[in-house]
């Protein structure tokens, strides 16, 4: 995965930049789905519009060169079936990222989350001037865990009320940290 590219492809996969117009496509692939929403830091979206100023705001960042999120497209159907991307942890330092992802319910266990992490994986191995790259994930979400641990990441501990997963609670939540560092 080449930093700041726009189009990212894998074997079954699209990672594209983000762009104006996505919002109602991620609406209806998986952003209105409360399965999906349960442990991402962000509410389950009511409308497509609820999504305009979240497309906005990871368009301005991959110019500004903070955040590189993009949407994930299966190839053989040219759909949206999740999101996925890299984060600076510190904004003003380009050596340490935080990776997220999500994925439609009707893709789960196909292993396309598996696909992408690789891809993200290899842009961190091939990229000497990151140091870490970091996920957090509730401590119940499973799934996810698995996903980061046959990847390679090191679950380093439990980081204690962490960050609220509005589906679930008002309530921050504890997340386990993983990380792969050089
Ligand atoms: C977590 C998520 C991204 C996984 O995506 P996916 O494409 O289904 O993942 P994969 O198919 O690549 O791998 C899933 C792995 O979890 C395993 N798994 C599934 N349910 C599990 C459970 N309850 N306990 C343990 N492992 C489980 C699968 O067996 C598979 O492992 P395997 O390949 O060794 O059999 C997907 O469920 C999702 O989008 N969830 C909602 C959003 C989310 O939680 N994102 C992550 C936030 S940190």
């Amino acid at each position: 995965m080449p930093l700041a590219e726009n189009c990212i492809e894998t074997e079954r996969l699209l990672l594209r930049r983000m762009q104006s117009g996505d919002a109602v496509l991620i609406f209806n692939s998986y952003a209105s789905d409360p399965e999906v929403a349960r442990y991402m830091v962000w509410p389950v979206a009511k409308y497509a519009q609820d999504l305009d100023r979240f497309v906005s705001v990871n368009i301005a960042a991959f110019d500004a060169g903070t955040a590189y999120e993009y949407v994930v497209e299966l190839k053989e159907t040219c759909s949206i079936i999740g999101g996925c991307g890299v984060r600076r942890a510190h904004p003003q330092s380009d050596d340490h990222y935080i990776f997220g992802y999500c994925f439609a319910r009707s893709m789960w266990g196909r292993g396309f989350a598996t696909e992408t992490t690789e891809t993200v994986t290899d842009w961190f191995k091939n990229n000497p001037s990151i140091y870490r790259l970091a996920a957090h994930v509730d401590i119940d979400n499973k799934p996810s865990c698995r996903v980061l641990e046959k990847n390679g990441f090191t679950r380093e501990g439990i980081l204690h009320r962490w960050e609220v997963h509005p589906t679930i609670s008002p309530e921050p939540r504890d997340c386990f940290s993983y990380s792969m560092v050089r």
